[in-house]
């Protein structure tokens, strides 16, 4: 893994592809346990950032009765969380009386997470729970907790992974944080 430059921007390798495999295994497994026996369970992949999450952390939920559906929210703009909330794209499906495991890429602010949370809880689940990738305790200002954490980060803009910077750099297999260096050049334009 070497440095990668985006917009003029340094970033440098942060977590590898093998450490994220690791954490998906364990996070698979905790989702499991907690089902108690369920195995028709609704997994809801949050669009766009938690695709490739969603498809390595589904493949190793064995159960066969389960479902995957997808539903989008857009917040951020460029480095900066926007403060607004957008769905994009609705739910094609029934959740009542079912138990939903929403799949979110990062919680940061933690408003789409408590936009989202409650959206589903109008729907009459039997129960919703959050599992992210990543979590930035420092940055939550909502009254949301993940139930299932694959790291806990500090608050730094970090690319890959299904992670963007303009929908750019989705692609990268590892995840990459923004150089420190950069950082505090470029502080006085960037609100993070
Ligand atoms: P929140 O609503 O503030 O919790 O932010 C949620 C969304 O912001 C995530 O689903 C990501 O799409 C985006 N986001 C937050 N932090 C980062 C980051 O460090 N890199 C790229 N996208 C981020
Ligand atoms: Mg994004």
């Amino acid at each position: 893994m070497k440095q990668i430059t985006l917009q003029g921007l340094q970033f440098e390798p942060y977590i590898s592809r093998e450490e994220i495999a690791t954490q998906i295994k364990r996070v698979a497994r905790e989702i499991v346990e907690d089902l108690n026996g369920d195995e028709a369970p609704i997994f809801i992949c949050v669009l766009n950032g938690a695709f490739m999450f969603a498809a390595d952390l589904y493949r190793e939920i064995d159960l066969p009765h389960s479902n995957i559906t997808f539903i989008r929210y857009k917040s951020y703009e460029g480095m900066a969380a926007s403060g607004d909330v957008m769905q994009v794209m609705g739910l094609s499906c029934d959740i009542s009386g079912r138990n939903v495991i929403v799949i979110e890429d990062i919680v940061d602010t933690g408003a789409t997470a408590a936009e989202l949370i409650d959206f589903l809880s109008k729907q009459g689940p039997k129960s919703v729970k959050l599992a992210t990738l990543l979590f930035k305790p420092n940055s939550l200002l909502n009254q949301v907790m993940p139930n299932y954490i694959g790291f806990n980060i500090p608050s730094k803009f970090i690319i890959g992974y299904g992670l963007d910077l303009d929908e750019e750099a989705r692609n990268l297999k590892d995840i990459y944080i923004l150089s420190k260096d950069k950082e505090r050049n470029n502080e006085m334009n960037l609100s993070m």
